[in-house]
């Protein structure tokens, strides 16, 4: 069946992040993103598209670092209070009841509650159509001991993934499948 150009990405099933920032008065800030995914391992990149009005993108180019955290089924419920506007003194982690956790390099605060995290040193914009694809160097990573073997235990950690708008997609996940090897 034929879809709509519109349509296209509600085919994929993208990792949901939670983007965190400060600006530049040091108030914390925190925002969902499905339109992300690592870059390169070497050097390692991190990539995501974020709409210019955001808060985020803001915070991004006053202070040049950001952390995505990793989120879980967990913080489901938490999106519709994340992608809310408020005002930029608002500390979106306070109004979601997220715990800010303290990061290694960079300022802007990890969230306790996810599954993993991610440090990032502004790295490029690029303009694409009506969207910021920001670019990161990521320079300190961690995750939550329980949902690690080696890679993401992805049975453990319960990964939330979206699909578009309100939709998201659930207990996808009840094994680790390892291909032969070559
Ligand atoms: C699950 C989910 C995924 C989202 N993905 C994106 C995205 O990839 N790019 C984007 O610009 N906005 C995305 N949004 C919308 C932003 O999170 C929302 O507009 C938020 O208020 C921006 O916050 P900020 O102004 O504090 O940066 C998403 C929202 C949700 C709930």
């Amino acid at each position: 069946m034929r879809l709509r150009l519109e349509d296209f990405s509600k085919l994929f099933v993208r990792p949901v992040v939670v983007v965190t920032t400060v600006s530049k008065n040091g108030v914390p800030n925190a925002a969902p993103f499905s339109m992300n995914t690592p870059i390169s391992v070497d050097p390692p990149l991190y990539g995501f598209s974020c709409h210019p009005e955001h808060d985020t993108w803001r915070n991004i180019q006053d202070t040049r670092e950001f952390v995505v955290n990793v989120a879980g089924e967990d913080m489901g419920d938490l999106m519709k209070i994340l992608e809310e506007k408020y005002p930029p003194d608002v500390n979106e982690l306070e109004k979601a009841g997220l715990t800010e956790a303290e990061t290694a390099v960079v300022k802007p605060p990890r969230i306790k509650e996810a599954i993993g995290w991610i440090e990032c040193r502004f790295e490029k914009a690029v303009e694409l159509g009506a969207h910021i694809w920001i670019t990161g160097e990521v320079v300190s990573v961690g995750v939550k001991e329980s949902a690690w073997d080696g890679v993401l235990k992805p049975e453990a950690a319960h990964p939330l993934t979206h699909i578009s708008k309100e939709y998201f997609a659930v207990d996808m996940v009840t094994r680790t499948f390892e291909r032969a090897k070559k």
